[in-house]
């Protein structure tokens, strides 16, 4: 494919830049970047460096994100916005989030020099929620979300959202300028797949109906700590061993239910000592599907389950709301431009649904938004072997530039 040879430099130069934007960690030999921390500084150095290269003015705004422009011939023309989030989980692969960012910088830099419409990429500063175990908080802000109870949130040192942007140089009271502008017309996302369905179809590329909606808890069990040694299991109340039993129900729960995912990936112990039964254990609660009325039945039952354990086992039970986000269906005009763009570009399109949350869902409250996926080898993710080929690289690119040519043919 002519227009694919034409496109492999570029791509290897996104892969390159990805794979440079890994080695900015806060956790030496692993990919673990969280809310302005001291890496993300690491990562807006090379991202400037990009986006200035690519014709970009750049500021970072009062919510940590990145953002660069390219201003168009008519400084009344409308505003596309593209981007990602440079957050990770912990122990992360290079590709989620980054390539997005990055990709995005690449066609910025491809543009005519005055494009017809001014061309926004924003590098968000927290789309994972690891750190404050609310999700979103870079984009929430362009949406006007990022409210004094998000701003409240305490990191397990303590240190509140409010501190943590204070503490990056930036001035929580700038925060109203980092809302999109009411030029925004539209919000285009690459991103890879982080699941097995386009490397089983063997396609490159995915169009994305809809993200699903995503509940995060966390759910404490009180028991009574105790010595290990001298207490009779008929007079213990494990805090831990009650929490299993209920791990184990809440995967039992979704596996019988289609198009479910219920998750617990972290819990936290005390006091943590293997002589010692656990007076405490705290659990996290991660849950999706793409009809919201199935998830929130899912949540009910989970809960009640977790109330169940514990008043059997003599243990008290409590949850916490951490965040929760309905589906988010992407735009319909959009997704027929980015279908087109696709098949003009040579590509099968395959529309589907996403079980990532990602900061489109966030946009979209504000301007139609669409998501371009990128097959995942292996599909794996949220991993150090998520990866990602050159080649679909290289076909996105494609589709991503055709999809702006459409977009300034056709308009929103
Ligand atoms: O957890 C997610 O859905 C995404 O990786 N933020
Ligand atoms: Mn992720
Ligand atoms: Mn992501």
């Amino acid at each position: 494919m002519e227009a694919a040879e034409r496109v492999m430099e570029p791509a290897e130069r996104v892969m390159e830049r990805c794979r440079r934007i890994a080695l900015c960690t806060d956790e030496s030999g692993f990919i673990t970047r969280t809310f302005l921390s001291p890496a993300m500084r690491e990562v807006h150095a090379l991202i400037r460096d990009w986006m200035e290269q690519a014709g970009m003015s750049v500021r970072v705004d009062a919510a940590g994100n990145i953002r660069g422009t390219r201003a168009a011939r008519d400084p009344a023309a409308p505003r596309v916005m593209l981007g990602s989030h440079l957050d990770t989980v912990p122990r992360a692969g290079a590709f989620d989030g980054v390539l997005g960012v990055v990709m995005a910088i690449e066609l910025a830099g491809t543009l005519d020099p005055a494009p017809a419409f001014h061309l926004e990429v924003a590098g968000f500063s927290e789309e994972e929620g690891v750190r404050f175990g609310a999700p979103f908080l870079g984009s929430l802000a362009l949406v006007g979300g990022l409210d004094d109870e998000l701003l409240d949130r305490s990191d397990a040192a303590g240190t509140r959202v409010v501190q943590a942007i204070r503490h990056f140089g930036l001035d929580p009271a700038q925060l109203p300028e980092a809302r999109l502008d009411d030029r925004a017309v539209a919000y285009f996302e690459f991103h890879i797949e982080q699941g097995p369905v386009l490397d089983r179809l063997g396609l490159p590329l995915g169009v994305v109906e809809g993200i699903a909606g995503q509940s995060r808890f966390t759910v404490e069990f009180e028991g009574q700590a105790n010595h290990a040694g001298t207490t009779p299991m008929n007079l213990r109340r494990d805090a831990l061993a009650g929490a299993a039993e209920w791990i184990l129900a809440v995967e039992r729960e979704a596996a019988g239910c289609p198009g479910l995912t219920a998750t617990v990936g972290q819990i936290e112990v005390r006091p943590g000592a293997g002589n010692v039964i656990a007076g405490s254990a705290s659990a996290s609660l991660d849950v999706r599907h793409p009809d919201d009325a199935v998830r929130g039945g899912a949540v009910g039952r989970l809960l009640a389950c977790a109330a169940q354990v514990g008043s059997r086992r003599g243990l008290s039970m409590s949850h916490q709301l951490r965040s929760a986000h309905d589906t988010v269906l992407m735009s319909e005009s959009l997704k027929r431009m980015l279908d087109d763009a696709v098949r003009d570009s040579g590509f099968k399109t395959h529309r589907m649904f996403s079980g990532a949350g990602h900061d489109a869902m966030i946009l979209a409250r504000r301007v139609p938004s669409a998501m371009l996926f990128l097959r995942s080898p292996g599909g794996i993710s949220h991993h150090p072997e998520e990866t990602v080929r050159v080649e679909d690289i290289a076909a996105a690119l494609i589709a991503g530039g055709r999809f702006l040519e459409i977009l300034g043919e056709r308009g929103v």
